[in-house]
């Protein structure tokens, strides 16, 4: 199957990608003055993850993604290549999407993450998108699933999932090795809709 990103690529399109690990998404930088740091030079860090208040000591150096996987045992972002290139590790910082292996931990402090632990409802209701995803199996090893769905959803929230062209491009920074480039996007399309939904509001 042909990529999502069948847009010409451009230079700068890779470059944006590969900065980005997802389209849109943030790269945090370290913390200039550590004024809290602990003698052994942690730092106190706290954040709500999914909903849960979460303090934590960790390292300036230490990436959301490893410590949403090795301290929280939220594995369900993957490292796939933890160079900002495959998006394996989206999650959703404020909101926002994100690529955990480029974000430093220590960043989080005060602000939300939502990973795909915590997408579906409280009573295990699929979020829209994941149903979407299940239902036109666009998937295959899921590897890549997590990071997919997570950008899909915030693909939507900010408005680019008006057309395909459109889907394509904001995606493009989450790479899929087994080639369900086609039913990811029709997932994303199907969802789109439900996500403005009164059934499907509390997702949007
Ligand atoms: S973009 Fe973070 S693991 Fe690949
Ligand atoms: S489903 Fe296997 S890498 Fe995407």
């Amino acid at each position: 199957m042909k990529p999502l990103a069948r847009l010409p690529l451009r230079r700068r399109t890779l470059m944006v990608g590969s900065l980005s690990g997802v389209a849109g998404a943030a790269v945090a930088q370290a913390p200039s003055t550590p004024a809290e740091a602990t003698a052994d030079g942690r730092v106190p860090v706290s954040l709500t993850v999914n909903g849960q208040a979460v303090a934590l000591q960790l390292q300036p150096r230490e990436s959301l993604l490893d410590v949403l996987r090795e301290r929280l045992d939220l594995t369900g972002a993957k490292k796939g290549c933890d160079h900002g290139q495959c998006g394996a590790c989206t999650v959703h910082l404020d909101g926002r999407r994100v690529a955990s292996c480029l974000t430093l931990a220590v960043k989080t402090d005060g602000r939300t993450v939502t990973t795909i632990e915590g997408l579906a409802a409280p009573d295990g209701t699929l979020h829209p998108m994941q149903q979407a995803f299940v239902d036109h199996d666009a998937l295959q090893c899921g590897y890549c699933t997590p990071g997919q769905v997570m950008a899909a959803v915030a693909c939507v929230r900010e408005g680019h999932a008006t057309s395909e062209a459109q889907i394509r491009e904001y995606m493009s920074g989450n790479l899929c090795r087994c080639g369900a480039y086609a039913a990811i996007l029709r997932a994303i399309r199907e969802a789109a809709p439900r996500m403005s939904a009164p059934q499907g509001g509390r997702h949007a």
